[in-house]
């Protein structure tokens, strides 16, 4: 959607996958969805530097809940995102906008709401094509800049499974009316459910992976990363793959209790970086083997470097290493300094022809810039890694 808005992925923090729907603030006053949970995580995305590592855009909710909590978020140089959903009621019950569509969007623009989350529970498959542009031009036509997140390809895509493609999502449609889109299910906190959400997007990516762009993103749904359901591999796994998907990163954790070690994730610059690089383009699963379960994902990037996944989805054994080929990685001839994302090995040079060993942990990855050396130049360099 050309509104000038998510010319990258956007950041941000939502309540649904961490938080779901607890509203017993008697019982759970930590876990509740309240002011008290919103105006902590606003504080911690500021004070734990998340908003200065590219977080700007909301303490946002997702479900069961609205209210104002406009002046609190923008005090602190955040965005305020709210959820909403097409139906006469939310997926949890609450009420939906249908019917009440201009008033609801009056409301939010009168509580400075920056980001709406548009689910598309009962709401019929056939009219979203319609309903979700007409709403959008709605919030268009209030002039204030409001970010639109689409739910609309999720349900067609799961309606297609059902019932044999009878609503194939228009992506093109989509991008055009949309500044994201969830396109699949909802993500869980295990890896199974990460791993299947990769895998659609990898099986699927050739109908929708060209639509991303400054302005449109793909939407794989909210970052596990900080909860229960991930090892720390697993986690920077998460974190490499949405950053090559050009992906919202959005997460949905308690930001007041985060391990070290999930932190230093959600915080990687390097990795923030490609995610948010400004060329927009989303990177492909380049490379998949059925056998050794390791897939290969790679991401072109503004400057002319590439950012490439290695990915294992072995659950047996230790630590193994695989070579590629550069037409296995999808990379074109040329000496490469390799740069570990994640910070954990030295630099490397690969030259044009050999192949590139990577060692990989189970159900884990291994993140890489690779930057073109001019060929003048590798000699010199080859002899500076020696030394
Ligand atoms: C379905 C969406 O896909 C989820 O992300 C979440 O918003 C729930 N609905 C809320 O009920």
């Amino acid at each position: 959607l050309n509104n000038g808005l998510a010319l990258t992925p956007p950041m941000g923090w939502l309540t649904w996958e961490r938080y779901r729907c607890i509203t017993d603030c008697k019982k759970y006053p930590d876990e509740c969805i309240s002011e008290a949970l919103i105006k902590r995580t606003a504080d911690l995305m500021v004070s734990e530097g998340y908003l200065a590592a590219g977080t700007t855009t909301s303490a946002s909710t997702t479900a069961g809940w609205r209210r104002n909590e406009d002046l609190m978020i923008h005090s602190k140089g955040l965005k305020f995102g709210l959820y909403e959903d097409y139906g006469n009621l939310t997926c949890a019950g609450y009420p939906g906008v249908l019917g009440n569509e201009q008033l609801d969007i009056d409301t939010f623009v009168e509580w400075g709401v920056d980001y709406i989350k548009l689910d598309g529970c009962y709401v019929d498959e056939a009219q979203m094509d319609e309903g979700y542009p007409a709403y959008g031009k709605m919030l268009n036509q209030t002039g204030r800049p409001i970010l639109y997140s689409c739910s609309w390809p999720a349900y067609q895509e799961d309606y297609n499974v059902k019932k044999k493609h009878i609503f194939t999502p228009d992506y093109e449609s989509i991008s055009r009316h949309c500044n994201l889109w969830r396109n699949w299910g909802d993500i869980d906190d295990s890896w199974s459910s990460m791993k299947e959400i990769m895998t659609w997007f990898g099986d699927n990516q050739d109908r929708f992976a060209h639509f991303a762009g400054p302005g449109n993103w793909n939407d794989p749904d909210m970052l596990l990363i900080g909860n229960f359901g991930l090892s720390v591999d697993q986690a920077r796994v998460q974190m490499a793959v949405w950053s090559v998907l050009a992906a919202p990163l959005l997460m949905s954790t308690d930001l007041a209790n985060m391990r070290d070690e999930f932190k230093e994730i959600l915080l990687n610059k390097d990795i923030i970086a490609v995610n948010q690089d400004p060329m927009g383009k989303q990177g492909l699963r380049v490379f998949k083997n059925n056998q050794t379960k390791i897939s290969v994902w790679n991401r072109q990037l503004h400057d002319g470097s590439n950012a490439l996944a290695f990915v294992s989805e072995r659950e047996d054994g230790s630590p193994r290493s695989y070579s590629f080929s550069f037409s296995q990685m999808q990379l074109p001839q040329n000496s490469y300094r390799v740069q570990d994302l994640y910070h954990l090995e030295d630099d490397r040079i690969l030259k044009s022809m050999e192949d590139f060993e990577v060692r990989i942990n189970p159900t884990g990855c291994k993140y890489y810039k690779f930057t073109i050396i001019p060929s003048d130049e590798s000699d010199e360099e080859q002899k500076t890694v020696e030394n």
